[in-house]
């Protein structure tokens, strides 16, 4: 069994069919499993700014029965000095459940290590794991489940997004692009080995890139994020956008990939930066509904998590 989240690469294949299979039901009916967090609350507790995960986090608690307790990151006594161990005792001790939004991957590691709850990683400086599962859910629903064939490309910085895109491909053994600058923006070295790793088992394939075009070429999807994420340093803005400005989705981009192919999004977005409006509100843009799945397949997570089902890896 598996208490927590914490990375996307904790999870198997198994654990991935699981919950996009209860995120389907829940997006036919958000009610389903009404009582399954009856009289229980769950502490959502996030250090950077969110308006998708924490609404989605808070609504899918509700739909489940139960009382969300948000928490911003100057509330708790943890900017006091007390202790991550202790904070994880104490929320352990009154929650159900503990969904975490903050920079460091090893604080949130760290509560799941000394929570008795499960623990659930809301986005890192290095990982997003509750946004790919709503990204596979949009994709499924878009292609089907055969993703033989199909190139799935990111395209832009080698962030946290990156990272959790190219680890959950591997995992659905999809054939998964990350293109981005060379150098200071590409994506972490162990990052890309370890899901090399296991697209080897999974039977899927993992390329990264530098070039946006040959990565856009025939793609089912491109995907892209913001170039500047939460708690990047100001001073590299100005070099970020120079270095980042090939790999922008723009219309002349979209049209080299497949005929049926979408555009994705986890948002926040800036029109002009990393997308052109035309993409990003035309046609093959599939972000309202994949940010919908935000809830739902959060909704999944809390209820399978809450009942011990993820096995993990
Ligand atoms: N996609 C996403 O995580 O959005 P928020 O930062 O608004 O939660
Ligand atoms: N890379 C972005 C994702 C936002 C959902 C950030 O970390 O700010």
């Amino acid at each position: 069994m598996m208490k927590d989240l914490l990375r996307t690469q904790d999870l198997s294949r198994d654990d991935v069919e699981m919950l996009l299979t209860t995120s389907a039901d829940f997006a036919v009916d958000p009610l389903k499993s009404r009582d399954a967090l009856a009289h229980k609350s769950v502490a959502i507790y996030m250090t950077k700014p969110s308006t998708r995960t924490r609404l989605a986090s808070e609504t899918a608690v509700a739909h489940l029965g139960g009382t969300p307790i948000f928490i911003r990151g100057d509330e708790l006594q943890l900017g006091r000095g007390e202790t991550i161990a202790d904070t994880a005792r104490i929320i352990s001790g009154y929650c159900s459940a503990l969904i975490v939004r903050t920079f460091a991957q090893a604080d949130v590691n760290e509560l799941g290590e000394h929570s008795s709850i499960p623990v659930i990683n809301a986005l890192t400086d290095d990982d997003h794991p509750t946004q790919l599962l709503a990204d596979w859910l949009t994709i499924r629903e878009t292609f089907g489940k055969d993703v033989s064939g199909r190139k799935f490309v990111y395209l832009g910085d080698g962030n946290n997004m990156s990272h959790a895109w190219l680890t959950m491909g591997a995992i659905m053994g999809a054939h998964v692009v990350v293109a981005t600058p060379s150098g200071s923006w590409a994506p972490d070295a162990h990052v890309v080995a370890e899901a090399e790793k296991i697209a080897a088992r999974s039977g899927g394939r993992i390329e990264v890139l530098n070039d946006p075009e040959i990565a856009a070429k025939d793609a089912s999807v491109l995907y892209t994020d913001v170039w500047m994420s939460m708690g990047d340093p100001e001073s590299e803005r100005a070099e970020k956008m120079r270095a980042l400005a090939p790999f922008a989705v723009t219309e002349n981009l979209m049209g080299l990939t497949a005929p049926d192919s979408i555009f994705m999004h986890c948002l926040p977005a800036h029109r002009g930066e990393e997308v052109e409006a035309a993409v990003i509100d035309g046609p093959k843009s599939v972000i309202w509904r994949e940010a919908l799945h935000r809830r739902t397949t959060i909704q999944a997570i809390l209820y399978h998590a809450s009942r011990g089902e993820l096995r993990g890896n």
